[in-house]
């Protein structure tokens, strides 16, 4: 990835721009993909289940953080009915204007809406029971993920848990010029978290998906 991220600056700014054009609907966050939300929050919610409960090594119901959360497609129907309270934080102001009404009643328990880029932001010490961080990574640089990575550890209550869910190439490193992106594939992933000092505690290939589309994985990170 180093090779192809040239232009540090220009890839974060560039990014920028491209989400600001974009229609802030859930067909908008999804590249025009909307019709796959169902399937993936299920896929999603049958994933988090099994760490969530009482008793030893469990993850408690708290507070949830929602990265790279756009409109909170992923808030509403996935971590607002699993935790007592959610913070959210993208890049795009827009997008977390947008939340406050697609929420609906249910944004009052939404605590915080950080408007700042990833690679900057910094997770209160202790504060979340899950990170749930989808369909973004590939707008860091590899640093800037592991160091992501890391603050999110430090974010974490006992028992939690960081999940990403995101696009995984086959092979490599695969750029996409129009949003300024990267996708990495499996193995790349997996070391960046270790990298952070993380473990992957589960590993998992969304099925359902249409085959057109990059393969989708989701991992358990603590
Ligand atoms: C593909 S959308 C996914 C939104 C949401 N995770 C979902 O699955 O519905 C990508 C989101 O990442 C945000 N984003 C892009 N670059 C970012 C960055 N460097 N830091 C934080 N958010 C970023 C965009 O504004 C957009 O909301």
């Amino acid at each position: 990835m180093v090779d192809m991220v040239e232009d540090e600056t220009a890839f974060y700014t560039k990014a920028e721009q491209y989400w600001q054009d974009v229609a802030p609907t859930v067909d908008g966050m999804l590249g025009g993909y909307g019709s796959i939300s169902n399937v993936d929050i299920n896929g999603s919610k049958k994933f988090l289940q099994r760490f969530l409960g009482e008793g030893e090594g469990k993850t408690g119901a708290g507070c949830a953080l929602d990265c790279g959360a756009g409109i909170g497609r992923i808030t509403k129907r996935l971590l607002l009915p699993l935790f007592r309270t959610v913070d959210m934080v993208d890049v795009t102001q827009e997008f977390l204007d947008k939340a406050k009404t697609y929420l609906g009643d249910e944004a009052k328990r939404v605590d915080n809406y950080f408007c700042c880029g990833l690679q900057d932001f910094q997770p209160e010490s202790g504060r979340y029971d899950v990170i749930w961080i989808q369909w973004v990574i590939g707008h860091l640089t590899d640093e800037h993920l592991v160091e992501f990575l890391r603050r999110c550890r430090g974010g974490l209550r006992l028992g939690g848990l960081i999940v990403v869910k995101d696009n995984v190439a086959y092979e490599g490193v695969v750029l996409d010029e129009v949003d300024s992106s990267v996708c990495r594939d499996l193995g790349l992933v997996r070391q960046l978290a270790q990298r952070a000092g993380l473990q992957v505690v589960c590993e998992e290939r969304q099925e359902n998906f249409p085959e057109e589309i990059y393969q989708v994985y989701t991992l358990a990170l603590r």
